[in-house]
């Protein structure tokens, strides 16, 4: 983010106060903040007792080897129980735990709590039937279906890490996960429903597998849920490898007595990108990732789990959809929607139906999908009734003053907080958050860490910025649902993490934050080789590798650049080989498409470039900041560290009446 449009921010002056109703009867008040400082063990150890324990832990938290955290030692839980049977034994069976709307119109299911813990326990005893014991690694890819959660869930109840992959994701990338986490057995479906049309997923899973094998991995045995019912196709179905679903869960035994595991048991491996271009397998374990969440999901949406319909419509292939649709809310006890499809199918106001018909009163979203609603106009949203909304939620990306306040106002009826959460794959929680009957909103600030969360801005040397500067985001203190480490790679984890400020000790979260003259924080992005596409995470070095890995490209460097829509957009440079000649017309979307298979659609550049020459320093570095400018239609900025300072004028000449 460029000075300008900080400051242009920071002189947002817009306020709004918490709503007296929900003030008045706040899950947390202002005191909250000073108690958990005081004494975050004691407060935290307080939080761990929403859970269900089946032994109590001896130690809150342990911090002796650090950045290995430990957390409610020697503690002992099981993550489903606690997200669903718990509720039924209360008495609470009957009450819907989700509302599942399919894209088709018409196509809903709803799932009391008891319903659930029905198809949780078969999941489960199918799963333990296929070979499955606690330690291994179960794969999930599959649409937004009833059958992930029962999925995930039922890996919790018999201590098999899951990692879902979303299912927007390339069959490549969906072996590149299954080798490194090893896993035994994938849980997919014929394909799911997306904008009217059913699109297939088993292929995808059939090739992965294929290509897992070539790198020495084979994967067992692959439970299929028959969602689309269409044709798999010649070859489509190993009877060695396959089962239905409808088979082996629906016909296996409703009871199942989960088994408590160790507080610190993996719960799940969920992949991110990182700098490099190996995505890095962030592992969360079970109590405190279920202490956090639901914690936070309980004060930050100020959850009354009796009364509140919530609704946060992120895919469960990302973290938002393991901590705030999964864990978070199920261990609350809360009726939830889930949503199968795309926001504009069969029309721009699907969203704002659903709201609707379910009286939703909290929901969670992104800015991105925000932004392009606010582009369709409010016509559409004001055909609904959305009165039944009492707290709005933003995740994934800073959310621009205007988005903010149009969201607050036309879909909130300015009655709403918004609360602007900010966190990260890593972190499994909510951090830095205003709370809607405490804190009062400014628009485009994520406020201050919530109670029990300690987070500074520093400057190069660690040391906190003043009010009114900018610097560097970090966490200065251990929180429960922290990434435990990096799967199989401690040394990455220390190195990603750990390692800027070790003198500090400090979590270095790679955003870029500054403080205002009132002390807020106001999150500004990335600050590393990590772009944010409509708040999905994505590497330039990941790109950048798939890019080059096309016989035709020699080198190839990848930039985010500012885009109105989706934050920020893939800009990709590249050198052709010698012997590609020009490429041929066809170039660009040979490339594209390249992408689109090596990783999936999230990733395709918007824009690419072809180039005689890449900017570097004299170390061979690529300076990625002049290209950003460049992509940014920008005046290019100081060149005087490049190797040849002439390579800046090569492409911009080479780019005259093509970009
Ligand atoms: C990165 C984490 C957290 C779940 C979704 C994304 C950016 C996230 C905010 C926010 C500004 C935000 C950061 C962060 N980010 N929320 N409210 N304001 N930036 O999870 O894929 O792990 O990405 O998303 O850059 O580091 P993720």
């Amino acid at each position: 983010m460029t000075e300008e449009t900080l400051s242009n921010l920071l002189k947002e002056d817009r306020r709004f106060e918490p709503p007296a109703e929900i003030a008045e009867h706040a899950n947390l008040t202002a005191e909250a903040y000073d108690r958990a400082a005081a004494d975050p063990e004691a407060f935290w150890a307080e939080q761990a007792g929403r859970l269900d324990w089946t032994q109590q832990w001896d130690q809150v938290l342990d911090w002796s080897n650090p950045p290995f955290a430990k957390w409610f030692v020697g503690g002992r839980l099981n993550a489903a129980y606690n997200c669903v049977d718990r509720h039924v034994e209360a008495g609470r069976g009957d009450k819907v735990a989700l509302h599942w709307v399919g894209e088709p119109e018409g196509d809903t299911r709803d799932l009391t709590y008891a319903q659930l813990q029905d198809e949780v326990c078969q999941a489960a005893n199918a799963l333990t039937e296929l070979g499955v014991t606690a330690g291994d690694r179960v794969a999930i890819y599959l649409p937004m279906i009833p059958e992930a959660v029962v999925a995930m869930l039922a890996c919790a109840r018999i201590g098999a890490p899951h990692t879902v992959v979303f299912g927007g994701f390339s069959s490549e990338a969906l072996a590149s996960r299954l080798v490194d986490c090893q896993a035994k057995v994938i849980v997919t479906s014929d394909g799911g429903y997306r904008r009217g049309s059913a699109a297939a997923l088993k292929p995808a899973v059939d090739e992965a597998r294929e290509k897992s094998s070539a790198q020495g991995h084979d994967v067992e045995k692959v439970l299929v849920v028959r969602r689309t019912g269409q044709d798999l196709g010649e070859g489509g179905w190993d009877d060695a490898v396959d089962v239905w679903w409808h088979d082996a869960v629906a016909g296996a035994s409703t009871e199942h007595t989960p088994e408590s595991f160790d507080s610190e048991h993996p719960l799940y491996v969920m992949y991110t990108s990182g700098t490099t271009g190996k995505p890095k397998g962030i592992l969360h374990t079970t109590g405190g990732y279920l202490t956090g969440t639901s914690y936070t999901h309980w004060a930050v949406f100020d959850l009354k789990p009796e009364t509140d319909v919530y609704w946060c419509s992120a895919d469960i292939g990302w973290v938002t959809g393991h901590s705030y649709m999964v864990y978070g809310p199920l261990a609350n006890g809360v009726t939830q929607v889930m949503y199968e499809g795309v926001p504009d199918s069969p029309e721009r106001g699907r969203w704002w139906k659903i709201i609707q018909d379910y009286k939703v009163t909290i929901f969670y979203t992104a800015p991105t999908a925000i932004r392009s609603f606010m582009k369709q106009g409010r016509e559409i949203p004001d055909r609904y009734d959305m009165s039944s909304l009492r707290i709005l939620g933003s995740v994934g990306e800073p959310i621009n003053p205007e988005a903010y306040v149009w969201y607050r106002h036309v879909i909130g009826g300015d009655r709403t907080p918004v609360v602007d959460t900010w966190w990260q794959t890593e972190t499994g929680m909510i951090m830095i958050s205003p709370l809607p009957g405490v804190t009062h909103g400014k628009p485009g600030s994520a406020m201050t860490p919530i109670p029990g969360v300690a987070a500074e801005v520093v400057n190069e040397a660690g040391e906190p910025v003043a009010n009114g500067s900018g610097g560097y985001l970090v966490l200065t203190q251990p929180w429960p649902s922290m990434l435990r480490t990096i799967w199989g790679d401690d040394e990455r984890f220390k190195d990603t993490y750990w390692s800027r400020f070790r003198n500090e000790g400090f979590y270095f979260a790679g955003d870029g934050a500054k403080k205002d003259d009132d002390g807020d924080i106001w999150v500004l992005g990335r600050v590393d080789d990590v772009m944010n596409v409509s708040g999905h995470r994505l590497s330039t070095t990941e790109i950048e590798s798939a890019l080059v890995s096309h016989p035709k490209v020699a080198e190839a460097a990848v930039v985010g650049a500012k885009d109105e829509d989706t934050g920020q957009a893939v800009c990709a440079f590249v050198i052709l080989r010698e012997e590609a000649g020009d490429g041929g017309d066809d170039i660009v979307a040979e490339l594209r498409q390249h992408v689109r298979k090596e990783i999936g659609p999230i990733a395709t550049p918007r824009q690419i470039m072809v180039v005689p020459e890449l900017p570097k320093t004299r170390s061979g570095k690529i300076m990625r900041r002049l290209l950003r400018d460049v992509a940014e239609h920008r005046e290019v900025g100081d060149v005087t560290t490049l190797a040849d300072s002439s390579v800046m004028d090569l492409i911009s000449q080479g780019l005259t009446g093509t970009a």
